[in-house]
């Protein structure tokens, strides 16, 4: 497929099939080209965030599907960090460089094309994220668990996914999104934070009205997309999403928790 060179800067991990995820991430692309931050989140949310996980001098933060990179540029506005955002989209991190542009960082940025469960996990960081990609290793527990290993005591962990309504029994839950369902609650999240050995310390739950917004600004991407044409009608896809968002917010919620591993504060 014709698209954008990819930039020199871009860190390819081994065994990434650059030429695939063009192809792959292509209805992406065409549904998020809009997006500042590709999930229910706003500037503010961000910054609040970044409040609880306080990034200082000298600390190496990695923002796990850092998606167009908006998270990770403002902790290096905010502090010297040594920071990294790794996508798997070759789209979003040339999105990425873009969007750096213009910006008046203290830290650094590098931006790591590759397969997010691939990540070498002898690498330790003071601040490991992740926002909206908790499949990759399977769920919230999954997720957690990669975080915390990659994460040296004294580090802090965000993560971002969907959970079940506050107040939200089991039938209504399965009354709406199906039976069987493994969607975790907050007592679930909860337990699973502490299983992995952290210690929660802040959760952010995100107004429905963001994540309407977000679907509207999915629609009104993929309407006025012109790039390479994805293998998928993005316009159809974006309005599939609406109509999930519409069934699924009556019973879900969008959380992100930031979380501490015990340890020696860093020095
Ligand atoms: C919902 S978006 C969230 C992006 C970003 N965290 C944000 O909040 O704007 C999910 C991101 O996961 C990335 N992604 C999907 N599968 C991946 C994988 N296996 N490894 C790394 N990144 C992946 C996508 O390219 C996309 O940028």
């Amino acid at each position: 497929m014709v698209h954008p060179l990819l930039p020199d800067s871009v860190k390819v991990l081994p065994d990434t099939d650059v030429e695939g995820e063009w192809a792959r991430f292509a209805p992406f692309e065409a549904m998020h080209h809009l997006h500042d931050i590709c999930n229910p989140m706003t500037h503010e949310s961000l910054e609040s965030l970044l409040d609880r996980l306080a990034p200082t001098h000298g600390e190496r933060m990695i923002d796990m599907a850092c998606g167009h990179g908006e998270f990770l540029l403002k902790a290096a506005e905010r502090a010297q960090i040594e920071g990294v955002g790794l996508d798997l989209s070759p789209w979003v991190l040339t999105r990425a460089i873009e969007r750096t542009n213009g910006r008046k960082l203290r830290g650094s940025v590098e931006w790591w094309l590759g397969e997010g469960a691939s990540l070498d996990k002898k690498q330790q960081w003071d601040i490991a994220t992740c926002l909206g990609a908790s499949w990759i290793w399977h769920g919230f527990t999954g997720t957690l668990r990669a975080l915390a290993t990659r994460t040296r005591p004294g580090g802090r962990i965000a993560i971002g996914d969907l959970r079940t309504k506050v107040g939200i029994d089991r039938a209504a839950l399965e009354a709406v999104i199906g039976p069987n369902t493994s969607m975790t609650s907050e007592s679930n999240q909860i337990e699973a934070i502490r299983e992995v050995g952290l210690e929660p310390i802040h959760c952010y739950v995100s107004p429905d009205e963001a994540w309407a917004r977000y679907h509207r600004l999915v629609i009104e991407s993929a309407d006025t997309y012109d790039g390479p044409e994805p293998a998928v009608d993005a316009k159809t896809m974006a309005r599939e999403w609406q109509q999930e968002f519409e069934r699924d917010h009556r019973v879900l919620e969008w959380t992100v928790w930031v979380a501490k591993k015990p340890g020696p504060p860093a020095g």
